[in-house]
């Protein structure tokens, strides 16, 4: 069964089916205003913090045919009575004559036929602004004149998220909403909770004439909630009750009146959503944004700005889906990653126990660094922000407080307070943002450390670069029996918590790759000296995970309190570990012949068609001493699923090895943008990758969830584009070193890289996988393959020619 198709032209996914297996997603606006919108018009609205500020309640618990945050009623007059639906299908679930969601860049639109209605709706935030726009407009095609009535309405929650759930008191004690008539029958509806009332407001507006309105969910309904989100009986009578909350379930609902459509007639109505300090503040905002020229506009804004972060890179692969992913669909999913880290989706549903993560968001800032180099390097400061001067990181912070925490690890107070791995991911970072861009003066920049004292002051304020010195300092001087790094509470896999003085082979090798970035900056920096002592704890750790974590088939994956160890043909359950093999790597500590064995291994034990499996065999029965990983039966999540986000690092693996075949088998295995006809078994939507797919020991294998807000995003833009692609961002310039399957005849590009754009052609003549014979530059021929950043604006021929160096 296919539920909708790509619509590459348009850089769309086209939902043509609503019933979903689950709920699809897309994304409007930003952490700083915006949210995600599903694809039956329910939205999820926060402003700056999902926990702190958010504006519309969307119960992602509720099944699929629920009101959820918002919708739109539409009605039209039949004799006394009103026929009423929504052109969203939920949560009137009428029979459609036609239903697409359109899955835009930053946009959703519906487009539905519904008795003799079409209602072409558009939903977006413009750039920058604190506001969701719905553009609607309802053309007649019955044929016969309608007369016909406009309802968008919205529920609000208390913008402390949680309390509204908790505390069935207070919250309803404070909700208020007030009307603002306005000339020729506008109306502002604000809502707040009281304690807000002279400090934050919401509103909803339109840019017609409201007949009247309703504020107050249970009236909306009507029988004291005996009628429905399906059928609300207020919308039997000719208008709304016009009653401002003093309290209760705050709604925004406003009529207007469409009047009679002819046949073929289009009438069109804008509504905003909206935050502000206040009605004043915002009523300059509101008066602009009822012009359709003025939205309009803004439409062209976003899509505007969208071309500009996507043409950091385009590509054409012989492989279609490929392209649509590299193209569209993975760089936008890098920009929802970027901004909500794993804070706000249908599966992390932003209620306050996470925030945005260190190790998460450091990553994730690897995803988008061509297309949004200053929004990346602010997101770096901020992670650095939290890193304490010891040079471990806090694991997670509220974004409005910069208030930061432990994490899960505060749940098991027995057990080490700290991740052992978050502080080493912002070494990669920073150092992939300075290759990206060449802007090393940010190494120079002082940013304070996370203590404080009583006065609220930081204690410690360090560079830049201290900041990344402590990192791999603190990661020196925290070893266990083996010489290896503790595992603290967790690493990379927050669900392996052993007891205190457990070793981490995955920090161990994340170590190592953050001592080589290290190095190869300060060697760029003609620090050699300096590059020189980093080499050396590389070696020094090197020959320590050689000496005691090779399995002999593959490489071990942690070491217990008491040394045993986990990811060992020794063990029952979980004998052989994905992240060993492939970081092992990763991080170059594996001997040649190690390497390819380890990668074989993981092939032979851990592949299936559906994606790289993490472990096996999975535990079966919970065990507080190996922690979060056993409370998931076999085959889910971390406990031997195919957790997705570490299936790139075995692509990088075997592109590093010169194994382009398997790592675009790899690659092609997981895309899924290829899955579009298989949605019965993976259930979430074709244009993401999810976080997990259920693995072959659990009986439903292949199914998918936790879409969206996964590290998979950055890792596979990065795998797919720097790796199998080979275009790498190097101090030097552009370094060009693809990885294909052999059957490739070649590929091209086009990158902006520091201020030039580059249009490269590859061409592979004689079906190698790796290894440049000739480059030339502007028609001359260049010694390596590394292409100098030019800085000059302006657009520059790169051919390369594959096959044995000269
Ligand atoms: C989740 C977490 C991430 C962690 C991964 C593996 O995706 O957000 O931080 O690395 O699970 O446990």
């Amino acid at each position: 069964m296919e539920y909708g198709y790509f619509d590459d032209r348009n850089r769309e996914y086209v939902i043509t089916n609503p019933k979903t297996p689950v709920k699809w997603i897309n994304y409007v606006g930003t952490l700083a205003f915006g949210g995600l919108i599903d694809h039956t018009g329910g939205a999820l609205i926060c402003a700056g913090d999902p926990a702190l500020n958010r504006i519309t309640r969307y119960l992602a618990l509720l099944p699929g045919s629920e009101f959820k945050g918002q919708t739109l009623y539409l009605r039209i007059r039949e004799g006394s009575r009103y026929r009423v639906f929504s052109p969203f299908f939920v949560p009137t679930l009428d029979p459609y004559d036609r239903y697409e969601c359109h899955v835009g860049l930053g946009y959703v639109r519906i487009v539905s036929e519904f008795y003799g209605l079409r209602a072409n709706v558009t939903l977006f935030v413009p750039p920058g602004e604190a506001r969701l726009l719905e553009d609607i407009r309802i053309t007649n095609i019955a044929g016969r004149p309608l007369e016909v009535d406009a309802v968008p309405v919205v529920e609000y929650t208390h913008p402390d998220a949680l309390k509204q759930i908790t505390n069935a008191d207070w919250v309803p004690q404070t909700m208020q909403s007030k009307a603002y008539p306005e000339a020729g029958g506008l109306l502002i509806l604000a809502q707040y909770p009281f304690m807000l009332r002279d400090t934050r407001i919401n509103y909803l507006t339109s840019n017609r004439p409201v007949s009247s309105f309703e504020s107050d969910r249970r009236r909306f309904l009507g029988d004291n909630e005996y009628g429905t989100w399906a059928r609300p009986l207020s919308l039997q009578a000719a208008e709304l009750g016009c009653y401002e909350a003093q309290r209760g379930d705050n709604i925004a609902a406003l009529l207007h009146h469409l009047g009679t459509l002819a046949p073929g007639e289009t009438r069109r109505l804008i509504t905003q959503l909206g935050q502000a300090p206040s009605v004043e503040a915002a009523r300059p905002g509101i008066a602009a944004y009822r012009d359709e020229a003025r939205v309009d506009r803004a439409f062209a804004e976003l899509a505007a700005s969208w071309e500009r972060y996507l043409s950091s890179l385009q590509v054409e692969t012989p492989d279609p889906a490929m392209d649509r992913m590299l193209n569209i669909h993975n760089p936008r999913q890098c920009h929802t990653t970027f901004q909500w880290s794993r804070y706000l989706s249908l599966y992390q549903t932003g209620y306050g126990e996470r925030g945005i993560g260190f190790r998460d968001s450091a990553q994730d800032a690897m995803g988008v660094l061509a297309g949004l180099p200053q929004e990346a390097k602010e997101l770096l400061r901020r992670l650095l922000s939290v890193q304490r001067a010891g040079g471990s990181a806090m694991h997670q912070f509220n974004p409005l407080t910069m208030q930061a925490s432990v994490g899960d690890a505060a749940e098991r107070p027995d057990l080490p307070q700290y991740y052992s791995d978050d502080h080493l991911w912002i070494v990669l970072a920073v150092c992939a943002y300075l290759k990206e861009t060449g802007d090393l003066a940010f190494l120079d920049e002082p940013v304070p450390y996370y203590e404080r004292g009583r006065d609220g002051r930081p204690l410690a304020t360090g560079s830049v670069r201290h900041h990344l010195e402590a990192a791999v300092e603190f990661t020196r001087g925290d070893l266990g029996a083996h010489g290896l790094p503790l595992l603290g509470f967790a690493d990379w896999n927050d669900t392996v918590n052993l007891r205190a003085g457990a070793e981490s082979l995955f920090t161990a090798h994340l170590y190592g790759r953050a001592l080589l970035e290290l190095a190869d900056l300060l060697r760029h920096l003609g620090e050699t000296v300096a590059a020189g002592k980093y080499l050396a704890w590389y070696e020094e750790m090197k020959a320590r995970v050689n000496a005691c974590a090779w399995d002999g088939a593959w490489y071990i994956r942690y070491f217990d309190a008491d040394g045993t160890p986990l990811g060992s043909h020794a063990n029952a359950q979980g004998q052989i570990y994905a992240n060993a093999q492939s970081w092992a790597v990763l991080s170059g500590f594996a001997t040649p012949e190690r390497a390819r064995r380890a990668m074989d291994s993981l092939y032979e034990w851990l592949n299936t068609p559906c994606g790289i499996k993490l472990s096996m065999p999975g535990f079966n029965g919970f065990d507080p001493a190996r922690g979060g990983i056993t409370t998931y039966p076999p085959g889910a999540k971390e406990n031997g699923g195919i957790f997705l986000h570490a299936n790139p690092w075995a692509i990088i693996a075997e592109a590093l090895l010169g194994n382009g075949d398997r790592a675009y088998a790899y690659y092609a295995q997981i895309n899924p943008a290829a899955r579009n006809d298989q949605i019965d078994t993976f259930e979430c939507e074709p244009w993401v990758y999810p976080q997990n797919i259920l693995g072959d020991e659990h009986p439903q294998f292949g199914l998918a969830r936790n879409s969206w807000l996964t590290g998979t995003a950055s890792w596979a833009y990065q795998a797919g584009t720097q790796y199998i692609l080979g275009l790498q961002p190097t101090y030097a310039g552009l370094r060009i070193d693809p990885c294909l399957p052999a059957a490739w005849a070649g590929y091209r590009a086009r990158r902006r890289f520091r201020g030039a754009t580059y249009e490269i052609e590859v061409a592979n003549p004689e079906h190698v996988s790796r290894g440049v014979a000739r480059l030339a530059v502007d028609g001359r021929p260049l010694q390596g393959n590394v292409v100098p950043a030019f800085a000059d604006g302006a657009t520059h021929h790169v051919e390369v020619t594959m096959g044995q160096p000269a």
